[in-house]
């Protein structure tokens, strides 16, 4: 929805009460600590309004200094971040209206879930009648009505981090930031909480910066990940082009589990050369290039080119997948097969790649993306 309308709307009331256009714009943020340690590196992006952007990337590679930048927890070395239309960089978190909720969330234990998700408002000063009606709504959009007379001890840990969330929502904040809320949760309540966020960003349409370790999680919950690599944005993108278009070997390595399979070698008038296969390529210059393989891209049906025979050193049936592993000159390659293949450890079998699945790297730190593989969407 463009400005116009949202002003609009506010004008006529017919919408929810959003105060200000809560856009996020970073522009060359940096962040360096005494200690020497660039943690955010010339980060430049821009989150519409009531987007939620997902941001990955691996351990240290300064996510939640991003998000405490934005909430006002930290302070920028140099940049700017705007909120809506305004500047923050120098404003106090309480004036950001943001609501940060963190991994370890901690609610007030000698209160009940009542005063817990009240416990802002009041602070705030906000009317009596305004806080009750908040409280049963905020509670109803997070099914706790029946929890709200508990203490924290009395919870399962869903029902606490639900609580934990209806703190942040229950301010109406313009902005969410999520530091890897789910990660003390187990693997059922995970998914469980994941849709419940889905859900209320679809009812709320709220901002939101989204930080997780977990994949599954980020290629779920939004239509844009950013990933991060020691504090530098390497690529911002739809999930489905994360992976099948990663921009360099970082992206391609941390996009993928198992892990997308690499492979040194050289190209020499059209062919890659390395120690383990020997595949047409041409269309690039020569010289050292690293050569990217999927799991699920080594194929056993020689419709593909040809790629090694090779000795599996474990098989995992997984029940609905297998995955294989073997060596080639000391690295160890994977390979992930349907569920109803019959590898057994020891088997020789001769490998494949299917057509234009594979991926081509620069050697080089930068690792940059030589091809356009674009592997039709609906290949098996
Ligand atoms: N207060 C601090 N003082 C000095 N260095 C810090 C400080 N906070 C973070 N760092 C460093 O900044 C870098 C980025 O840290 P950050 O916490 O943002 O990483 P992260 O991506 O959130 O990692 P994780 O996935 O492990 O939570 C790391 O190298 C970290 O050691
Ligand atoms: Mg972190």
């Amino acid at each position: 929805m463009g400005d116009f309308l949202r002003f609009n709307a506010r004008k006529t009331g017919n919408r929810i009460e959003r105060i200000d256009v809560s856009r996020i714009q970073l522009k060359n943020l940096n962040k360096s600590y005494s200690g020497g340690v660039h943690a955010v590196r010339d980060l430049n992006l821009d989150i519409a309004d009531g987007e939620l952007v997902v941001l990955v990337g691996p351990s240290g590679c300064g996510k939640s200094t991003t998000l405490r930048l934005i909430a006002g927890l930290e302070e920028a070395t140099s940049g700017e971040i705007y909120l809506g239309n305004r500047l923050v960089n120098h404003l106090p978190p309480v004036e950001r209206d943001i609501a940060m909720v963190f991994q370890n969330y901690a609610l007030y234990p000698h209160i009940t879930v009542w005063q817990n998700l009240a416990f802002g408002l009041k602070m705030r000063r906000i009317p009596k009648p305004e806080i009750q009606k908040r409280v049963m709504e905020t509670a109803a959009i997070l099914a706790i009505e029946s929890l709200l007379d508990r203490r924290p001890w009395e919870l399962s840990g869903g029902q606490r981090q639900r609580v934990a969330l209806g703190r942040a929502i229950i301010r109406r904040p313009q902005v969410f930031l999520f530091d890897e809320p789910l990660s003390n949760l187990d693997a059922k309540l995970r998914i469980q909480m994941r849709a419940e966020i889905a859900h209320l960003h679809h009812r709320l349409e709220t901002t939101t910066i989204y930080v997780t370790h977990d994949q599954v999680e980020a290629m779920t919950l939004s239509e844009r990940i950013v990933v991060l690599d020691r504090g530098i944005v390497q690529q911002v993108d739809s999930p489905l082009n994360l992976y099948h278009r990663p921009a360099n070997r970082l992206v391609a390595g941390f996009i993928g589990s198992p892990s997308m399979n690499f492979i040194e070698g050289r190209l020499t008038e059209g062919i890659f050369h390395s120690n383990s296969c020997h595949i047409n390529m041409s269309g690039f210059p020569n010289g050292p290039v690293i050569l990217g393989v999927r799991p699920e891209d080594f194929i056993t049906d020689p419709v593909g080119p040809y790629f090694a025979d090779v000795t599996f050193e474990l098989v995992e049936h997984m029940g609905h997948e297998t995955i294989a592993y073997f060596s080639r000159n000391g690295t160890q390659h994977v390979a992930r097969f349907a569920a109803d293949v019959s590898h057994t450890p020891g088997a020789t079998i001769p490998l494949y790649i299917r057509p234009n699945a594979w991926h081509l790297f620069t050697a080089d730190d930068a690792g940059k993306r030589l091809n356009e593989t674009i592997r039709p969407m609906n290949s098996g």
